[in-house]
């Protein structure tokens, strides 16, 4: 969950009734968001449908969640991950799917929300049989639910996955998928941080200023590409060492600091986290200098919801472009993949995080609240423009 990501079906009904009845802005606050019902089987946080998969033949576990069609069917990444029991597996993907259905409808594709995880090691028990018996528990939802990549799957994997399922994304280009999708979601985070600068300083570039990235991975590498053309001073960390040299080797005047505790410490204007989650605790909103925030990192922000991380940041006077806005590049790829892939069409669909970002800190100004909240809201109400049936397979 996000700022909010708490409004439960009903409530999105709730705000499409106001739409219908020609109110155009966003009208519901925070505050008037009713609560996401407790998870329980039948409740199960808000889901239209939540799958348990067992495959005798190969001991696949898997669960797949969507959480809201009214935009389109439900498109989300595949987690491979052990899981040290079930409850936990059922709490992840429940939150994640729930994420994507916010980060989709921001990123104005026609998809709902949906995630699926599949519980063991990947290291150890990931088989091509198993990837298998998993597409065709996807193929049983008959397009409901459109997969992808995630954390511990990668583009190999859906090559196989695809092999029994029509509905996954995020294959190799030598299996007419898209390939690797840090690319784009690099090149959106730049949009995004441009459309920052834009409200902060006035001008839609970094030239000139100083931007830390801590994590120079696959997408965080590419931003940094970005940035350096664009005439910013960026500085960056990795833990590993191969990361930062790679980097160096392509880039030479990007500067490195020892860790990510000196990096925000830093006499920074924009803070861009692209490692992991859970980037912005307490202690580094204390510290940081920076009046910017914009990376590729998912789930940011600690603690989320009204009085969390989202309004510390707001309070500090920093600018949050809020991560599930701004790294959407990724789901906008495999988005269009599904079209037959152009890459020129995606990068046009990732350019648009630009305007999407002006547009979140623009009504959260208006607003008085986090960009995070806004955001929220934004999905809210275009969720609640949408179909207020279940999205079903097309004949
Ligand atoms: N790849 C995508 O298309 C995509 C899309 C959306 C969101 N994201 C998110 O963006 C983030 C980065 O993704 P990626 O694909 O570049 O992953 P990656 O694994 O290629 O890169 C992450 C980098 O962070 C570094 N790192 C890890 N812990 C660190 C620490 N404590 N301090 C400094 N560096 C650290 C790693 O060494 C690695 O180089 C992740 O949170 C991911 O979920 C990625």
């Amino acid at each position: 969950m996000r700022a909010t990501h708490a409004t439960t079906r009903s409530a999105l009904h709730h705000l499409a009734a106001r739409t219908d009845e020609g109110v155009t802005t966003v009208t519901v606050s925070s505050t008037t968001v009713p609560p996401s019902p407790p998870t329980s089987p039948l409740s199960m946080d808000g889901h239209e449908q939540v799958v348990h998969c067992f495959d005798r033949t190969t001991g696949l576990r898997a669960i797949i969640a969507i959480h809201d069609t009214s935009l389109g069917p439900a498109l989300g990444g595949t987690r491979f991950f052990p899981y040290s029991s079930d409850d936990e597996a059922l709490a992840d993907v429940l939150r994640l799917s729930r994420s994507m259905s916010y980060k989709n409808a921001l990123a104005g594709i026609p998809h709902g929300g949906g995630k699926a995880v599949i519980i063991g090691n990947p290291a150890t028990d990931k088989t091509p049989e198993l990837l298998r018996a998993y597409g065709r528990f996807v193929e049983s939802l008959g397009g409901r639910y459109v997969t992808a990549c995630d954390v511990g799957t990668y583009v190999q994997d859906m090559d196989v996955v695809a092999e029994t399922t029509r509905f996954a994304t995020g294959r190799s280009p030598e299996n007419g998928g898209a390939g690797d999708s840090s690319v784009l979601t690099a090149y959106g985070v730049f949009q995004g941080m441009r459309a920052a600068a834009q409200h902060v300083w006035g001008e839609p570039t970094l030239r000139g200023r100083r931007v830390g990235i801590a994590g120079v991975g696959k997408v965080g590498r590419v931003l940094a590409g970005h940035l350096v053309e664009d005439g910013a001073q960026v500085v960056v960390t990795d833990v590993n060492s191969a990361a930062v040299s790679a980097l160096l080797a392509t880039h030479p005047s990007v500067e490195t600091v020892g860790d990510v505790a000196a990096l925000v410490r830093g006499d920074l204007d924009v803070y861009a986290p692209c490692a992991l989650g859970g980037a912005l605790d307490d202690d580094t909103v204390e510290v940081l200098k920076a009046r910017i925030v914009c990376g590729g990192a998912n789930n940011q922000l600690v603690i989320e919801g009204d009085g969390g991380t989202a309004d510390r940041l707001v309070a500090k006077g920093i600018t949050y472009a809020p991560d599930f806005l701004v790294n959407a590049g990724g789901v906008i790829q495999v988005s269009d993949e599904l079209r037959g892939f152009d890459f020129e069409r995606a990068k046009r669909g990732a350019s648009a995080i630009f305007e999407h970002t002006l547009e979140v800190l623009r009504v959260a100004d208006e607003r008085g609240e986090s960009p995070a909240a806004a955001a929220d809201h934004i999905a809210e109400q275009r969720m609640a423009a949408g179909s207020p049936t279940i999205w079903l397979p097309q004949p």
